[in-house]
This record gives structure tokens, C-alpha cells and sequence, in this order.
């Protein structure tokens, strides 16, 4: 008899995003027809801007021409999209090349699917509280997993000390879901340690888009040394609302090797049995991303979203919340009322105020006692879910 894989054995009963879903279902069956403030996950609210939209009807009308139509696509990207994604690094001052860019299905997927690269007897460290897929994935695969908890005193930003060393060592910034980001010389530690260990960071990209402070890195190659020791895994979900589009890149190195194999050309190996590329169509509507007018059409929804970001931090600082991020991630990281534990405080908005957010114990233990808003509702809603909350913590 064939075994299933024990490790789910392993896993929380349910992942993070489906057990509020579930709760958010089962309100929703008591309470038809009220209206909710979704603040919860972090799924987009604008519509795909005006150049994507325009490039994907192209695209469309391209496969019903039998000169213009695409059947299979490069398993690791079409070229020209590969191109455009190194160029938008090096327009950064980030030296990375086409061939070190994959276009891959979204950052979710792609890093879970990452580990296919590792011997599944390593330690992978995760600094907590972390994307919860991180853990899963993890889980999934066997791996040892080793647990850093991060918090207010050190900013949600640890240094990397003897009881961080692991193979693979799991770094977000912006970071998912403190909104904490790591500057130049934070990031420059955790490569050297990487690099001295021989470990690889997976660097989650994801929130790149939303630093607008100059000052901090939005990429790991802006640091020195990171080409033998990173991959770097972004997505354009919360850059340009790709969430049900799905489409995201992966920079693997030329010069990231270990035990005298290149992992860049193991990924070529992976990606071209693996999968038959992504789809013609969401590759051409994501290339107008990288167009002038499509970072100009990408950032005017961006700053909608910070606008949101502004107007909750704003009420927060009102009634003497604290907490962090809301700056250059378009996650704020509240704590919960002295005494209340997340999952309290998330039902209590739920069925006091109607307002959905994310507990922080979802993230990792120490994540206990603090609370996670996404800035990506509708700013009506926003607003209102905003006036609610301030009411609340009020007392009122
Ligand atoms: C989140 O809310 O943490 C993210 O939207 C989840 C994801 O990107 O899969």
C-alpha cells in the first residue's frame, strides 16, 4: 500500500488564509446581506491598470490569428519578458542579466516549489512572525525548521546569531506581515552570515513596490555579495493587482553555486520538466507592467493604497495604538487591547464592527498579541472600516 506523504500529519488543521475564511463564511450565513470590511488578506481591490488591460485583449486577439498565435511558451519565460524584468533591475542600478530571470506562476508558488532545489535533510530558519506558507511548505517537504522569533524591542528586524544558522534562511522585506523592512546594512549582515555558512537566503520580494524611502534596499543584489548567496522571489500581485492574474519572476544568480553545481542551471532543469511555462497571454499583459506608462498607471494604485495606509494609521495614532509598518509596506501591524489575545480581537471586530483583519498568532507564536490590517480594500471602505475601528478601541 502506497503512504501518503506523513508530513502533512505536521501541518495546523487549517492554513491561515482558510480558517478566516471560513469564520468570514460562516458570519455571512448568519448575517446575510451585511456589509464586510475587508482588511484581512492581503488580495487587491483596483482592477488591472489601462496598459495591462489593453495588452491582454491583444494578446487574446493574437490567438485567434494562426500568424500571431502561441502555443507552448519557454518553460522558464518568454525571452523578451525575461528581458524587460532584468532591465526593470538594472534601471535600479541591480546588475542582473535575462537569463537570470524565471518567470514563474506567482511568489506563493514558486516558493514552495523552490525547495525541489534542497536536500530535504537541511534546516531552513524562518524568522517569525513570518508568511505562513513559509512554515507549511516546510512542513510539507520534512524539513527541519528553525524558529526566530523577531519583535518590538528588535524592531521585527533580528540580527542573525549562532542559533540562526540553518541552509536556507527565509528574509521578506517589506516584510509580510510587520511591515518592517531591513536597510542596507541589517540586509548586509544576513548576507555575510549566508555567505560564511554556505547558507542560501530566500529573499521575498514581494512588497518591493511600496518603498519609497530611497535609502532602503528594494532588492537583495543591492547588497554585495548577495550573488552567492540569494534568490530573490517576487510577484507583480501587490505591485500591479495580479492576485487572481498570477504572474511572478525569480532571480537566481549565474554565480550562486553550491557543492560545485550551479543552481540557476538546476532551476532551468526543474522548471523546463516541471511546467510548460506560463501562459502566453498574462505574459504579454504583465511586459506592459514595465512600460513607462504602465509604472505610471502601477503607481497611481500604489498610492491609492497608501492612501488607505495613511488614513488607518491615522486612527491608530489618534487612540495611542501602536504599531509598525504602513510607511513602505501596505501592511500596519497593530497591538491588540491590553489583555485580548488576536483570535478574540479578530471575532470581536468581525461581529462588533464588521471588520476583517488577520490575527498575529497566524504568523507564529510570537506574533501572539498582535493584530495585521491590509491596506489593499476599497479607501470608501477603508474609511469607514477606519472610523469603526477608531470608535472601538475608544471604548465607544
Ligand atoms: C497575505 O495576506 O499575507 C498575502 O496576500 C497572502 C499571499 O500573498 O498569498
Amino acid at each position: 500500500m502506497i503512504l501518503p506523504n506523513m508530513n502533512y500529519t505536521n501541518l495546523k488543521d487549517s492554513y491561515l488564509f482558510f480558517r478566516i475564511a471560513q469564520k468570514v463564511k460562516a458570519y455571512q450565513e448568519q448575517h446575510p446581506g451585511v456589509h464586510l470590511y475587508r482588511m484581512g488578506i492581503g488580495d487587491v481591490s483596483l482592477p488591472l491598470c489601462d496598459a495591462v488591460i489593453k495588452a491582454l485583449h491583444e494578446a487574446v486577439d493574437d490567438q485567434s490569428d494562426a500568424a500571431r498565435f502561441h502555443g507552448y511558451m519557454p518553460e522558464c519565460g518568454a525571452p523578451s519578458l525575461r528581458e524587460t524584468i532584468a532591465a526593470y533591475y538594472q534601471g535600479r542600478g541591480v546588475n542582473v542579466t535575462s537569463e537570470e530571470v524565471f518567470v514563474s506562476s506567482g511568489a506563493s508558488d514558486e516558493l514552495g516549489d523552490i525547495l525541489d532545489l534542497f536536500d530535504r535533510s537541511g534546516s531552513s530558519l524562518v524568522i517569525e512572525p513570518a508568511y505562513p506558507a513559509y512554515v507549511d511548505a516546510n512542513v510539507m517537504a520534512g524539513r527541519k525548521i528553525i524558529h526566530l522569533a523577531s519583535g518590538r524591542e528588535n524592531g521585527f528586524l533580528p540580527e542573525p546569531d549562532d542559533a540562526s544558522v540553518a541552509d536556507l534562511l527565509y528574509i521578506c522585506s517589506p516584510n509580510n506581515p510587520t511591515g518592517a523592512v531591513f536597510d542596507r546594512e541589517k540586509l548586509q549582515r544576513w548576507v555575510d552570515f549566508a555567505n560564511r555558512h554556505g547558507s542560501i537566503i530566500l529573499f521575498d520580494a514581494a512588497y518591493e513596490a511600496f518603498i519609497s524611502d530611497p535609502a532602503l534596499p528594494r532588492s537583495i543584489f543591492e547588497i554585495p555579495g548577495a550573488k552567492t548567496c540569494a534568490i530573490e522571489i517576487c510577484s507583480l500581485s501587490k505591485t500591479a493587482g495580479f492576485t487572481g492574474t498570477r504572474l511572478g519572476y525569480t532571480v537566481i544568480p549565474r554565480d550562486l553555486k553550491r557543492n560545485g553545481v550551479s543552481l540557476n542551471d538546476m532551476w532551468v532543469r526543474n522548471r523546463t520538466t516541471k511546467t510548460n511555462g506560463v501562459s502566453y497571454i498574462i505574459q504579454k499583459g504583465a511586459a506592459a507592467v514595465f512600460t513607462a506608462e504602465g509604472q505610471k498607471q502601477i503607481h497611481d494604485n500604489l498610492n491609492i493604497y497608501k492612501k488607505n495606509a495613511a488614513v488607518l494609521m491615522e486612527a491608530l495614532d489618534r487612540v495611542n495604538i501602536w504599531y509598525c509598518g504602513g510607511k513602505n509596506s501596505p501592511y500596519i501591524w497593530m497591538r491588540c487591547p491590553e489583555g485580548t489575545d488576536s483570535w478574540s480581537f479578530f471575532d470581536r471586530l468581525l461581529n462588533e464592527i464588521q471588520v476583517i483583519g488577520t490575527p498575529g498568532e497566524g504568523f507564529g507564536a510570537c506574533g501572539e498579541g498582535y493584530f495585521r490590517f491590509s491596506t489593499f480594500g476599497n479607501p470608501e471602505d477603508t474609511k469607514e472600516a477606519a472610523r469603526r475601528l477608531e470608535k472601538l478601541l475608544r471604548g465607544e
